[in-house]
């Protein structure tokens, strides 16, 4: 337990605009800050930090607290590891106060395997200073070129020869054997255990907040036998792709350069730390993954990736570009002269030097690709058409379609091709990837896409919207006794129509038109008292326009509005995949409310803001950025999740 002075301490030191900075780009907006919310997807800013008060407020997510709560909400952080993270940046020593060894018990599983890992890193660390560990670990650094102030910021550490070195000494200081275990750093056989790293140079990974989550280990032997590096297993601590080594160091860096350098090894991210360059990241050893680049765009949308040249990884690396390109974000390559790496290549140069090299050598992906692949093609023409396709394909998966047509201007002169050609295939095979991640979405029929649907602000009042109300009523009559599965809950089925109630009534929204409200207000009542929905109520109602709307609907074999005709032409007849429809049917009735309501509240501000009513305008102005928070998430669901494109 972290003691309560400690809690206080960190609280009167806490800068919360310098906190948040390392993850939000802030700029000053009178006495406050304001920046893009990171809990949501837009464009205006709505994300408030005020130093005076010490808290932020994120009107687009409802989001709100102090610092604390920000890293918790933002890194998923625990209590405990959130006043960690702050006593580390502010150097405060935490008083832990003393536990019992119930208490040890009773911590929970995450936070003792980070406890291992930490005692571990520390033991590590200390074995610089013993004879063998000056002797052989200390010795290996240093004869590569790290400064010792180097190792110090990486926290690099030795494992004695001696096989339980470490287990030994965590199990004497009170850590279990279980956690041990878990995080890879012993290795337990029917009979003895030992240590995982033993002999090796530690290279301590850190989670994004610093916390030290696994190891890499260096062997020191050049036997080729011996795999050079070790890795801690994955753990509930360590996903190995959702991590990127260096990445707790570089945030600052990669923020204020507006760039990210991608190599390839801990060695690589080290000795360009060493040569002042702290931009860097690497994926150490595996295959780049999506989550990885997400990361990083969470502090740039820039990356430049440093390869050394050997040609077997230049192929490999086509793939890590384009996942770089599917996530949205820029890429640069740079090729290192052959035999050099990263590393080798910053020895004995300074930063300004190194960054000049990269300037100079840095290609868009186009250049590269068609420097790599040209050699190849031997103006064989098959060969060269190849290349082409391959190239087109890379632009293909970039999101944005201004980039896309930039980099076809570009395509088109390089490999001295018709723009329009190219363009028609872009468009070729952008069209198969949507078809086929529809038809994905297919093979899980009525799985509910967007379980947990965004929220319409309370004050919204009835917004009168015709078509979109017709079309939920649709759904509620036609299929609404059909099961639609929730995802992520097992056997947690829903009907159409239970799905559709719980939506509109946590959103407090009713219909306008009376005789959906009456349709609506009727199947409700159906449901609450355990029934099935039966077309016939409605086909026999006692009101005529509601029996009219009922037959309408009951015997339409397909009628869709122009809603839906909008951008798919890939849905067929409703009632295919209603995982899909149903909440695309919501999303679309909310974005026409939220968008009705927006309008009126601008002319509603126009006018208070003529008649000087400043608490109005204010109030106003609060519900405007609300509702503007509203409407963007939802036209993030409906983009991001449904259209598939
Ligand atoms: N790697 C690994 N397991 C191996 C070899 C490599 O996990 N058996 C990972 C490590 O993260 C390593 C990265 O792949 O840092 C790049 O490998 P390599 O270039 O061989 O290592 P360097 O980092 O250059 O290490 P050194 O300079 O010490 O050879
Ligand atoms: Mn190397």
């Amino acid at each position: 337990m972290i003691s309560q002075e400690t809690v206080n301490k960190i609280f009167d030191v806490v800068d919360i605009v310098e906190v948040i900075s390392d993850y939000v780009t802030l700029k000053k907006s009178g006495t406050n800050y304001k920046g893009l919310s990171p809990f949501s997807n837009e464009k205006t800013p709505s994300f408030m930090v005020s130093p005076s008060k010490g808290i932020f407020k994120d009107f687009s997510s409802g989001k709100g607290g102090n610092a604390v709560g920000f890293l918790m909400e933002h890194e998923k952080l625990s209590y405990p590891e959130a006043l960690q993270y702050l006593a580390r940046k502010y150097n405060i020593e935490i008083e832990e106060t003393e536990m019992s060894p119930e208490e040890i018990q009773q911590r929970n599983e995450r936070e003792s395997l980070l406890a291992v890992t930490s005692y571990a890193q520390k033991f590590f660390t200390e074995q610089l200073n013993t004879a063998e560990g000056k002797a052989v670990g200390l010795s290996y650094l240093r004869q590569r070129g790290f400064r010792d102030d180097t190792t110090r910021k990486f926290q690099l550490g030795y494992s004695p020869e001696d096989r339980k070195a470490l287990t030994n000494s965590a199990l004497k200081a009170g850590y279990k054997k279980e956690f041990l275990v878990k995080t890879g750093l012993t290795i337990e056989k029917e009979d003895y255990v030992f240590d995982r790293f033993a002999g090796r140079v530690i290279f301590p990974i850190h989670g994004i907040s610093g916390n030290v989550v696994g190891f890499g280990g260096r062997t020191l032997k050049s036997d080729k036998n011996i795999a050079k590096y070790l890795n801690s297993p994955e753990s509930d601590i360590y996903h190995k792709s959702r991590i990127l080594y260096g990445l707790f160091q570089a945030k600052k860096s990669i923020v204020s350069s507006n760039r990210c350098f991608l190599v390839e090894g801990y060695t690589d991210v080290i000795a360009l730390h060493q040569a002042g360059i702290g931009n860097v990241v690497s994926s150490s050893g595996t295959a780049l993954t999506a989550e990885q680049i997400r990361l990083i765009k969470r502090f740039t949308e820039n990356i430049t990736v440093l390869y050394d040249g050997d040609e077997a990884g230049l192929k490999a690396s086509f793939r890590g570009i384009d996942m770089i390109l599917e996530e949205g974000l820029n890429v640069k390559v740079v090729l290192f002269p052959d035999g050099e790496d990263p590393d080798s290549f910053s020895q004995g140069r300074n930063s300004s030097e190194f960054i000049e090299f990269i300037d100079s050598h840095e290609q868009d992906f186009i250049t590269f690709k068609t420097e790599v692949l040209i050699s190849d093609t031997k103006n064989d023409p098959i060969k060269r058409a190849n290349m082409i396709t391959d190239i087109v394909r890379s632009v293909a998966v970039i999101p944005d379609g201004i980039k896309r047509s930039v980099f076809l201007k570009e395509c088109s002169k390089l490999l001295d091709t018709e723009e329009a050609v190219l363009y028609n295939e872009v468009n070729k095979i952008r069209e198969r990837r949507r078809e086929q991640a529809w038809k994905k979405e297919r093979f899980r029929p009525d799985q509910l896409v967007v379980p947990e649907q965004p929220t319409v602000p309370s004050f919204v009042q009835n917004v009168y919207s015709e078509i979109e109300e017709r079309e939920i009523i649709y759904f509620l009559l036609k299929f609404g006794n059909q099961k639609l599965k929730l995802s992520g809950e097992e056997n947690a089925d829903i009907t159409v129509a239970q799905y559709i109630i719980r939506e509109i009534q946590n959103d407090e929204l009713e219909f306008t038109n009376l005789v959906y409200k009456q349709v609506f207000e009727d199947v409700k009542a159906m449901i609450d008292s355990g029934r099935e929905i039966s077309e016939r109520v409605f086909t026999f109602h006692d009101s005529k326009e509601v029996q009219d709307l009922a037959v309408d609907i009951v015997t339409s074999k397909y009628e869709l509005s122009n809603v839906w005709k909008r951008k798919e032409s890939y849905i067929e007849l409703p009632g295919e995949n209603l995982g899909v429809e149903v909440p695309k049917a919501l999303l679309l009735y909310k974005l026409r409310v939220v968008g009705m309501a927006l309008e009126d509240l601008r002319k509603q501000i126009g006018e208070a803001e003529k008649s000087r009513e400043g608490d109005l305008v204010m109030e106003l102005m609060a519900h405007l950025r609300d509702l503007e928070g509203a409407k963007n998430e939802i036209s993030t669901v409906i983009g991001e999740r449904i259209i598939l494109n």
